[in-house]
């Protein structure tokens, strides 16, 4: 999917300064003060309340006043203002004769809700907005506050009834829509921000901030970051989806539902000894663990765990050498160690299904560096794919190794083409599949 990374990690800043705030207001409970910025790349980074204030304080607006108009800001003086300050400027007016007096604010992204600035307020002529007959609809006095009434070029819509000219030009933005992406209406979700989803069933998912803005019309080039309403459920689907140039998303909406949690982790669970022995963690739970002889050269250490998976493995060292390298769907058996239970030498093993992409007796550690370890190659399924082939799905399940053969025969009445023979057999390489023949030639 084309994402505007650098685009996107930026807002996501600036839109979780607003989220942050109205959240703490919000609730109370322990895990909703740790803030979560989504970062496309690497997923979920969390910071603490205390890193929070650090960048949220960052967010500053410069007022950069030149003109002569300006007689008097308050608080005078003063150029840099945070998120939420507002400065007051007084300028002259045109005849001299009286003063105007405006407020502005710095909002959340560091920019001033409107330019603080003394000039009269005048909006352009709509042009290349898919307006139709701009110069037509739009002469005469544009000055602030003013409403037009107006049409779209076909193949755009109207977004409103009348145009207005606001202080950042004119209002509805856009005047015209091309073709649009519905809001989302999926069940368990609803949007933050945006009061008007309303449905009890919309509950499990919200926006985490959208590109640009998170209220529809969604135009293409629109992206919606999503997350679940409560950080121990389970996210399924895609984090962020965009709207296509053909005014639909790329992903269907996610959803969310039961719970995250963690499994204890079983990579050097033997090296190791556990603060809880439990075998099922809740998200953002905490595992100390505490290194055993003869691995104890650093003394132990913390995982947690988040959305689902442990922020990391155990770290346990000895001077010699670290803990056999982990091998995913096997183990190793110990050839020898040293006189302290150092392991020096081991073999592989997978367990059942699996196989070993090497055959080597054993594997050394030499100078603190493990050989590289074997890896397990995966089993294959026979599933309902083989009736595609016109090949008969086997009534039990079964299951055949890499690089083994499995025969299969033909539904009733078909038969391969050569010699009317009525099976294939089928292979396995490393968990796909290999059919090479289809059941394709009728017996006659
Ligand atoms: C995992 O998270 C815990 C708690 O925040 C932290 O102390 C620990 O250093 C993290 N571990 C890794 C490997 O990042």
């Amino acid at each position: 999917m084309r994402v505007p990374v650098q685009i996107i990690c930026f807002s996501c800043f600036l839109f979780s300064v607003t989220f942050v705030q109205g959240q703490e207001k919000k609730c109370g409970h322990p895990e909703e003060t740790k803030m979560v910025i989504l970062n496309l790349e690497r997923g979920e980074i969390i910071l603490t309340e205390q890193q929070w204030s650090i960048l949220a304080r960052q967010v500053t607006c410069q007022l950069e006043l030149t003109e002569s108009e300006a007689v008097r800001t308050i608080p005078e003086g003063k150029t840099i203002f945070k998120a939420g300050e507002t400065v007051e400027i007084t300028c002259s007016g045109k005849s001299q004769i009286f003063y105007k007096q405006e407020t502005f604010t710095c909002t959340d992204n560091g920019k001033w809700d409107y330019k603080p600035t003394c000039e009269e307020i005048k909006c352009q002529v709509p042009h290349n907005q898919h307006v139709y007959l701009p110069t037509y609809y739009f002469s005469g006095n544009l000055n602030l506050n003013v409403k037009r009434s107006y049409n779209c070029e076909s193949g755009y819509r109207k977004m409103a009834v009348q145009a207005t000219c606001k202080r950042d030009g004119w209002t509805p933005k856009p005047l015209c829509a091309e073709i649009m992406c519905d809001p989302p209406n999926i069940p368990n979700a609803e949007i933050v921000g945006d009061g008007t989803c309303q449905e009890q069933e919309l509950k499990n998912v919200e926006i985490l901030f959208g590109h640009p803005g998170i209220t529809s019309p969604y135009k293409p080039g629109h992206i919606l970051v999503f997350r679940c309403t409560n950080v121990n459920m389970r996210f399924y689907g895609q984090r962020a989806i965009e709207c296509q140039p053909d005014g639909r998303w790329n992903y269907p909406y996610p959803q969310c539902g039961g719970t995250v949690q963690c499994s204890q982790p079983t990579t050097n669970l033997r090296f190791v000894t556990l603060s809880d022995e439990k075998t099922v963690f809740s998200n953002f739970e905490i595992l100390t663990y505490e290194c055993n002889e003869p691995y104890n050269e650093n003394s132990g250490g913390v995982l947690m765990c988040q959305n689902g998976k442990w922020n990391g493995t155990f770290i346990c060292k000895s001077g010699i050498c670290p803990p056999p390298p982990y091998l995913q769907h096997g183990d190793y058996s110990i050839i020898s160690s040293t006189e302290k239970k150092v392991i020096t030498e081991v073999s592989y093993t997978c367990q059942s299904y699996y196989v070993l992409d090497k055959q080597q007796e054993s594997y050394k550690c030499a100078d603190g560096i493990w050989e590289a370890p074997p890896k397990c190659l995966r089993p294959c399924e026979i599933n309902d794919i083989v009736e595609k082939y016109n090949l008969q799905l086997p009534t039990e399940k079964v299951y055949i190794a890499h690089a083994n053969k499995y025969r299969l025969n033909c539904i009733a009445g078909w038969n391969t083409g050569s010699e009317m023979r009525a099976y294939v057999d089928v292979s396995c390489s490393n968990g796909n599949l290999q059919i090479d023949k289809s059941c394709d030639t009728q017996n006659n």
